[in-house]
């Protein structure tokens, strides 16, 4: 048996020189956890060539979506940012990945920090029902360095809220704050500034960080990943995994592409 399915392109949508999303069918034995990734890619030359991604798509869709950078160079990004609805890529069968809320103790409010593609797990977590049943409060927080890096977050979160469905559990629940640092925007900064400042809870009206009740998911760069951790553990935050929940985890963007 093959280790991963082909499966058709049904849509593909970019929003900026760097960013684009595209949709495809799922097959009907894939199955993953909100917040999971898998292998991907197109067939070159007769040989499958993979990377990581997180699924956007939450695991009740029909569909699948990722949400990927174009490296003008990367042997993947450099086709796959070509691809048409129609064209076959090819999924792993596999979903794996430590975004998932049994890594983490309960809690009352989740904080989702990403960079860049680093918003991807998120888009599908934040389309989980479970996951405003587990807490309180959900914060998305995105960062970018443009404006306009934000708009698939954006739309997604604007959707969601107009849904009847999740509009109803988000409403009391959800925030987003989203974050730019090389353009004018209403909130501006990195992650790492925001939450040392403690900045960003009073731009959401909420309190501060408490380890007893903050839970927290992490997407983004390398370096954005280890300040992160760095400035959670000096506070005594602990990682958490799969056999040893904590109170915060972390998946890498993957951006080598
Ligand atoms: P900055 O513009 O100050 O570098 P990138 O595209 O380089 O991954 O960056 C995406 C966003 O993450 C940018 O807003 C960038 O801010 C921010 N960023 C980069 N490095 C870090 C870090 N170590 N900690 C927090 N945010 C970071």
């Amino acid at each position: 048996m093959s280790a991963f399915h082909r499966e058709t392109v049904t849509s593909v949508q970019h929003w900026t020189d760097t960013l684009f999303s595209f949709r495809a069918t799922r097959d009907t034995s894939f199955r993953f956890q909100n917040g999971q990734f898998a292998m991907i890619g197109l067939e070159v030359d007769g040989k499958p060539l993979l990377r990581a991604y997180s699924m956007a798509s939450a695991n009740h869709e029909e569909e699948l979506e990722f949400f990927s950078i174009k490296v003008p160079d990367g042997p993947l990004t450099s086709r796959l940012q070509k691809i048409k609805e129609g064209d076959t890529i090819l999924v792993a069968r596999k979903a794996v990945g430590t975004l998932v809320t049994d890594s983490l103790l309960p809690g009352k409010r989740l904080l989702m920090l990403s960079t860049g593609t680093g918003l991807a797990p998120f888009a599908s977590l934040i389309k989980d029902p479970e996951v405003y049943d587990q807490y309180e409060q959900v914060v998305l927080v995105h960062g970018c360095r443009q404006v306009s890096e934000l708009a698939y977050g954006e739309r997604l979160v604007e959707r969601l809220q107009k849904d009847e469905l999740f509009g109803e559990l988000m409403k009391d629940k959800f925030t987003y704050y989203p974050t730019v640092t090389r353009e004018p925007f209403r909130n501006r900064g990195r992650i790492t500034d925001l939450i040392e400042s403690g900045q960003i809870f009073k731009d959401l009206g909420q309190g501060p960080l408490d380890i007893a009740t903050d839970r927290i998911m992490l997407c983004g760069s390398p370096a954005m990943l280890e300040d992160l951790k760095n400035m959670f553990e000096k506070r005594d935050f602990l990682e958490g995994s799969g056999n040893k929940p904590g109170h915060f985890v972390i998946e890498k963007a993957f951006v080598e592409r």
